[in-house]
């Protein structure tokens, strides 16, 4: 598995560094709103798991699943949704815990949907942000790291269900998707 990265970039370390910050900062703004934390999986299955371990507030999980990559290395844009929350959300202040916002038509498709549910609130959290990619205006208002045009895997991500077990953020050697 190793073999197929072309580099880390960003590494273990440096991660869990960002992902206490991100905690604290949550911690401070959601202070006594006890909010719903929604994993948006599969890819932020280490992110959110990380996170709110590190958040000392009150909250509740919830999950969420939507799919518009298949096998590709582009989004769609045609997203499903696989699994819905079981939380009513209305008058609740919701994060959405993602690992990247790419195109921006996941979490675009995901906020249309829920707000006519009527929440308190509704923000992003992702852990990687590739604004250069963004098709629809999304912004998210908690963001890890800033990522350039990469195709990226690890701590979550995956590229055709593989290397999610990663520990790091990686870049896929071109010769592995172009195969
Ligand atoms: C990935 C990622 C985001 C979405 C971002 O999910 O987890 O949900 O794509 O891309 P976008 O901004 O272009 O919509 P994916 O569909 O690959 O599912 P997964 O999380 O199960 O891997």
């Amino acid at each position: 598995m190793l073999n197929d990265i072309e580099k880390v970039l960003i590494t273990e370390e440096e991660l869990n560094k960002r992902v206490k910050e991100l905690a604290e900062i949550l911690d401070n703004d959601y202070e006594g709103k006890n909010p719903v934390m929604v994993c948006i999986l599969k890819g932020s299955i280490h992110f959110f798991s990380t996170l709110t371990k590190e958040m000392k507030i009150r909250q509740v999980y919830d999950f969420m699943a939507v799919s518009s990559y298949g096998a590709n290395t582009f989004s769609s844009g045609n997203v499903k949704l696989i699994k819905d929350l079981s939380i009513n959300i209305e008058g609740r202040h919701v994060v959405l815990v993602e690992d990247i916002v790419d195109s921006g038509h996941t979490l675009n498709y995901l906020i249309e949907m829920l707000k006519v549910r009527k929440p308190a609130s509704i923000e992003v959290c992702t852990l990687l942000d590739k604004k250069c990619r963004r098709v629809v205006p999304l912004k998210a208002k908690y963001v890890g790291f800033d990522i350039d045009d990469y195709f990226v895997l690890g701590y979550g991500l995956d590229y055709d269900e593989y290397y999610r077990n990663l520990p790091f953020i990686g870049i896929l050697k071109e010769e592995v998707y172009k195969k």
